[in-house]
């Protein structure tokens, strides 16, 4: 598979009163065409920051002051206003953190599609606005005849499906979606969620899922990227992250979460707390949480590197252990 999307070195700052504060710190990653890359760490990490750079979509205080977005090879930063205005929607499109209060109230939702097909000249009539609108909302199990409701005739659930109909609207090769589910319940997001997978087989668009529900993640997403502090930490395929963490920041946020199946575990949290980014220390962003931190990680920052054996782990001392093989082994073996 190619890529799609590459990353490299990407600052985000903002600028605030008590200074120049870098939210997304010299980040670098690549999604795949056809592949759904999640991004998982607490809040305030910088996912949402990492979401609107790609699009663009960053206002002031932030400033994108380092790096390069390629968007199938070229840069985004560098494209003009009609460019730009071309680039969103049909090529990547956004379900934001709160796309559930992103439609507007005093508009249909036929309405608020057609703005969208005319913005980029992709119907004539209203009428056939109508008739793209409602494959779009067949698309996600929303019956055509509500197009010409209002948003709030429609549960929170329906209003995201209707939000993720309208990011599909002209076909996109990147769907972002930022926290989509996070106010519903999990019977609703996971039927939000698989017909997104589906649409994805069908129509073979990528996918940059931000989600805290490392679960939901580990399920979905073909690969995922641990975020700390700014910092990419480590990006794994998804069956790895949780089975064969190698970052020990990793390692914590799967031992925050409950399994859904298997013996009851104690679940162990991550002891202190995030960083404050006016305040970043010179060595590793994590040391003064980590169990195995040395002298070096409070010295030395690690980089994010592709080992050959390993993948890519920013650690001076990545963790070597397989739980998928300890939870096939014996009893036995493991006393
Ligand atoms: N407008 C702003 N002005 C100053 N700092 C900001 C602004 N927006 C975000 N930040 C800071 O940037 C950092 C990253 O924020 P971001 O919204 O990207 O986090 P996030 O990982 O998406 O968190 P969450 O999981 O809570 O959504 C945070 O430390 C936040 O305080
Ligand atoms: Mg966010």
């Amino acid at each position: 598979m190619s890529d799609l999307v590459q990353v490299n070195n990407l600052c985000v700052d903002y600028i605030t009163f008590g200074g120049r504060v870098r939210a997304v710190d010299d980040v670098s990653f690549s999604i795949k065409k056809g592949e759904i890359l999640g991004l998982a760490g607490e809040s305030g990490c910088g996912k949402s920051t990492i979401a609107f750079a790609l699009m663009r979509l960053h206002r002031p205080p932030a400033l994108i002051s380092e790096g390069e977005i390629l968007f199938d090879g070229k840069d985004i930063l560098d494209f003009s206003d009609e460019e730009l205005r071309k680039f969103r929607w049909a090529d990547t499109s956004m379900v934001f953190q709160s796309a559930m209060s992103c439609l507007n109230p005093v508009k249909t939702i036929e309405s608020q599609f057609y703005d969208i097909f005319e913005a980029h000249n992709v119907v004539s009539t209203k009428e056939e606005g109508a008739e793209r609108a409602k494959e779009l909302l067949q698309i996600v199990d929303i019956p055509p005849e509500r197009l010409y409701d209002y948003p709030h005739q429609f549960s929170g659930g329906m209003r995201q499906r209707v939000v993720i109909a309208m990011a599909l609207a002209l076909k996109p090769k990147l769907l972002i979606m930022d926290e989509p589910t996070t106010a519903l319940d999990v019977v609703v997001q996971r039927e939000i969620l698989q017909k997104v997978y589906e649409l994805k087989e069908e129509f073979g668009f990528s996918v940059l899922f931000i989600t805290h529900d490392l679960s939901l993640m580990v399920e979905f997403c073909d690969r995922i990227g641990i975020m700390y502090s700014g910092k990419l930490v480590e990006v794994a395929p998804s069956k790895e992250i949780l089975g064969k963490p190698q970052h020990p920041y990793s390692f914590g946020l799967g031992n925050s979460f409950p399994t859904l199946h298997g013996e009851l575990q104690e679940m162990i949290g991550i002891p202190g707390s995030p960083l404050d980014l006016n305040h970043v220390p010179d060595g590793c962003r994590f040391a003064e949480r980590c169990f195995n931190a040395s002298e070096q990680c409070r010295t030395d920052e690690p980089q994010l590197r592709n080992d050959e054996a390993r993948g890519w782990v920013a650690c001076h001392h990545p963790l070597a252990i397989d739980f998928r093989e300890l939870q096939d082994a014996p009893c036995s073996e493991l006393n």
